[in-house]
């Protein structure tokens, strides 16, 4: 059955990655095969991010670009789906004519309904609103993933803390977990199929459970998935500070396949603008959480968020955000200028900060992290870690993978070497953003 062509353009996080992988899945189930450009395609879905301005930006661009193409061919289905999609509803339709559909947040399970809508009946077509129960927290991770084994799972979807300058609680809606059991027969299928690492998908994973009000936890998901047989790693992301426990801490010192690497957003070092941003923690208690997950978990990789710029960040909270980079020595971080997002309480906040003045500062953040990055990767030389192999890169003559702690290494190619070993790797060079090494 060959049923046409499909393009899905991506944009944002890992959570944006994975719905695309999903409606791969489901395009393909209705017959379609995967292209790599728009040109070629008869359907093209942009998935797409709001979280920053210029995330936003980079859409409606790609969306202009497609305007030429469909008047070439009239019968291209073009789609939105994701954040931006939720946001803007059917004012998208209005505001941009050669688009199709809207696919919000949690009706992407619809997706093959709405193409065969639009190629058969040539309706326009907006599925925005929320479900109580939402539908697409249950399409299962496609084996199809973004390596053959490597894979994400949702475990949530939402958000329900509003931080103040945060789109996200309005475009996700509130924080739904995915039930215990389903999780768990995902993943065993997953590992059934070779799947050797997962990544546990929600923008909270550390409030998994809360919603469902029925004992179940992170820390209970994680005790039953250590067991599943042919599971290597297993990852997660996002944590929120504030719900970090010790009981975390105490799993991943203890479980074997749960990775000592967390991803744990400081947005800022100073106690005013965390305040501010409603986070719910200052910077000594965020500390002492780092303090007691270094004490538990021995050489565990801490990556964090930064926001410089936040409505009121003086210079003098600024620098203690350079100072709390200084004093924690995160392996990695991602930096960002705030960016007034439209429904956020920080949108309208007085003293927004010139954006010259949030370059300035967002440089300086760069300077000092990359120093410390650096740091790290050649204080790795010389020493012999676990490398989940990944994939092979033929061009360079290089297999890649990355150690427990998320940090990528490449390894110059092995015959006796397979995607998906677990092999050992001295470090032979750190570099900025990666790691060389050699199998021992
Ligand atoms: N401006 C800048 N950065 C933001 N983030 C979220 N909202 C904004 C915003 N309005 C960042 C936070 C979050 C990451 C995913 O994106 O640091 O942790
Ligand atoms: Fe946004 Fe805060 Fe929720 Fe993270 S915890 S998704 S920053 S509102």
């Amino acid at each position: 059955m060959f049923n046409g062509t499909y393009y899905i353009e991506t944009y944002g996080c890992q959570m944006n990655e994975h719905d695309s992988e999903k409606m791969a899945a489901m395009l393909e189930d209705l017959g379609m095969a995967q292209v790599w450009s728009a040109e070629d395609a008869d359907v093209v879905v942009i998935n797409t991010c709001s979280i920053r301005e210029k995330a936003e930006h980079k859409v409606y661009s790609a969306l202009g670009k497609l305007k030429h193409l469909k008047r070439k061919n009239p019968g291209m289905v073009i789609a939105v789906a994701g954040c931006v999609a939720q946001q803007g509803k059917s004012g998208l339709l209005a505001k941009i004519r050669h688009l199709d559909a809207v696919v919000g947040t949690h009706r992407i399970g619809e997706l093959p309904e709405i193409v065969r809508r639009v190629q058969q009946r040539g309706e326009r077509i907006e599925a925005s609103d929320f479900s109580p129960d939402v539908a697409s927290l249950h399409i299962p991770a496609p084996r199809k993933g973004r390596s053959p084994v490597c894979s994400y799972v949702t475990i949530m979807q939402g958000c329900s803390n509003f931080c103040s300058y945060c789109v996200v609680p309005y475009t996700r809606g509130p924080e739904q977990s995915r039930p215990l059991q389903e999780v768990v027969v995902e993943v065993e299928a997953l590992a059934n199929s070779g799947v050797r690492e997962v990544t546990l998908l929600g923008q909270n994973v550390n409030a998994y459970g809360k919603d469902l009000g029925d004992g179940t936890s992170f820390v209970r998901l994680l005790d039953e998935l250590d067991g599943v047989p042919g599971l290597s790693r297993i990852r997660f992301t996002t944590s929120h500070p504030k719900d970090f426990s010790e009981a975390l801490a105490e799993r991943m010192a203890s479980l074997g396949s749960v990775c000592e690497h967390i991803h744990l957003p400081l947005q800022s070092g100073s106690d005013r603008v965390l305040l501010a941003m409603g986070r719910g923690y200052t910077r000594a208690r965020y500390i002492e959480k780092i303090e007691t997950l270094r004490r538990k978990v021995p050489g565990a990789a801490i990556t964090a968020d930064i926001i410089v710029g936040f409505p009121g960040e003086t210079e003098e909270d600024f620098n203690q955000t350079m100072l709390a980079l200084e004093e924690i020595r995160f392996d990695q971080i991602f930096s960002f200028k705030f960016s007034q997002r439209p429904g956020t309480r920080a949108r309208n906040l007085p003293d927004q900060v010139p954006d010259e003045e949030k370059s300035a500062r967002l440089a300086k953040v760069h300077e000092l992290q990359d120093r410390i990055t650096l740091e790290y990767h050649r204080d790795a030389e010389g020493s012999v870690y676990e490398i989940l192999i990944e994939g092979i890169k033929h061009e360079s003559g290089q297999v890649f993978g990355r150690t427990r702690t998320n940090k990528i290494v490449n390894v110059s190619l092995s015959d006796s070497v397979r995607t998906g070993d677990l092999t050992r790797v001295k470090i032979t060079k750190g570099l900025k953003h990666s790691l060389f090494g050699e199998f021992v």
